[in-house]
Parts: C-alpha cells; sequence; structure tokens
C-alpha cells in the first residue's frame, strides 16, 4: 500500500472502535506491537496502540514510519485538562507540543528545550490542524491549544509540584506521548496531528476519571479521524 495514514493512541482502547470498523488487510507483529494495515473511509491506514510514555512513543513512531510509506499520523487518546476552560468531554487539537519534563534549566536551557538545539516547542501540521479543528463534538467543545507531554500521570501531588512550569510553558493539557510524536514526526518530515479527549482534570480524580473515561476515548478517537479522513485536507 501506498500513501498511509498512520492512526496510533497510546491505549488499545484509544484506537480499538477504529480498528473495529476498518476493512483489515493484514496484521504486522513486531515485539509486543500489532499494527493493523488497511482501509478506514476508504483511506490507506496502519492504526495501532505505540504504548504508554515518550519513549515507546517515539520508538514506534520511527519504526512505522522506516516500515511503512507513512505520509501523515494522527495520533489520538486521553488528556488531563490543565487550563480553566477545558472540561471532561472537550477535545483538544494540538497547535504544539512540549516536553514539560525536559529540565536542562540548571545548564542554562529553558524549560522544555532540548539542550544544545532550538527544539523545544514542536508544531502540528498546519492542514491536518485546520482540518481537525472543524470537527463538531456533540455537546462539547474542540480547541486548540498547547500540549503538555511527559512520562508522568498527574495527579494532585504533581499539578502542586509542577505548578510553575505548567504556567510558564503556558500548557492547555497534559499527557504522555504527544511531544514525543510531534518531533519524531517533525525530524522525519511527516505531517502529524495530536487530538486528545479531555478525560480528567489532573487532579485528585484524575486516575478515576481516566479509567471511566476510556471507552469514551474509542469512540470520539474513532469519530475524529473519521472526520478527518473525510475532509478534504492538502495532507
Ligand atoms: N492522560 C489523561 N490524563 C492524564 C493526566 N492527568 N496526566 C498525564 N496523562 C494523562
Amino acid at each position: 500500500m501506498k500513501n498511509i495514514t498512520a492512526i496510533l493512541g497510546a491505549m488499545p482502547e484509544e484506537v480499538s472502535k477504529i480498528v473495529e470498523h476498518m476493512n483489515v488487510l493484514k496484521e504486522h507483529k513486531w515485539n509486543n506491537f500489532t499494527i493493523y494495515e488497511g482501509t478506514f473511509e476508504q483511506v490507506n491506514v496502519i492504526v495501532a496502540k505505540s504504548g504508554v510514555g515518550k519513549v515507546m512513543a517515539s520508538l514506534f513512531t520511527q519504526y512505522i514510519i522506516d516500515k511503512f510509506p507513512i505520509n501523515r499520523i494522527i495520533f489520538t487518546g486521553l488528556a488531563g485538562a490543565l487550563a480553566e476552560n477545558l472540561n471532561i468531554g472537550d477535545i483538544i487539537v494540538a497547535k504544539d507540543l512540549v516536553q514539560h519534563d525536559m529540565d536542562v534549566t540548571n545548564l542554562g536551557f529553558q524549560i522544555g528545550q532540548i539542550p544544545y538545539t532550538d527544539i523545544r516547542f514542536v508544531k502540528t501540521d498546519n492542514d491536518l490542524f485546520e482540518t481537525a479543528i472543524k470537527y463538531k463534538g456533540n455537546s462539547h467543545q474542540v480547541v486548540c491549544g498547547r500540549i503538555l507531554t511527559g512520562d508522568t500521570f498527574v495527579t494532585h501531588e504533581q499539578q502542586l509540584l509542577l505548578k510553575s512550569r505548567f504556567q510558564e510553558l503556558k500548557g492547555d493539557a497534559v499527557e504522555m506521548e504527544g511531544a514525543a510524536v510531534a518531533l519524531v514526526a517533525q525530524i522525519n518530515n511527516v505531517p502529524c496531528i495530536v487530538i486528545r479527549t479531555i478525560s480528567d482534570k489532573a487532579d485528585g480524580s484524575a486516575l478515576m476519571n481516566f479509567n471511566e473515561f476510556l471507552p469514551i476515548a474509542s469512540e470520539n478517537s474513532y469519530k475524529i479521524v473519521s472526520h478527518i479522513l473525510t475532509s478534504p485536507c492538502k495532507n
């Protein structure tokens, strides 16, 4: 297959409904990863879970770019809200993303900056962004914003500890893979968008909300990805 759109999520639930509705032509296995290749909304796709966190997400994104002719990446799933105006069920389309746990400030670098590079905020693809933001959620808002990524599930304690860097980075939502995927995609010149449903407010109830919300993530990811694939989009 040529011109493949990669649809990725960290957890199986985040992509399961897409797998259910796609036409699977081939199943690839690599270590513990399963990659479903086929068509969805008449577009060539591969759909897979990357696993949780920046290492798994980076490793897997580079692997699929090397193995398949990927022409764009859609990463979807859940996020915790940091911005006051975001509520559970809302959808955030990332304008840019940054690693909030990249902290080499002791050596004079900025929070989020990869040392000895200019890489800090990683922008998503403009055409994919413009297409995604036109999605109409049923009773929830669809907003654009900045996503912070780090290898921490943020609950009340981490919010308190990390509050000042979250404010400095002006993050709207927090999750554990987006900035890594967006950076690997950018380095490989592959257009990428990250879209997340807010499952929690990164506070004391975050874990409970997250687990309750996982099945809804599946439904939302399915609808948003379907919207993107059926819309006119240059990429
Ligand atoms: N994904 C969903 N909620 C999250 C949170 N509170 N922290 C990190 N990743 C998340």
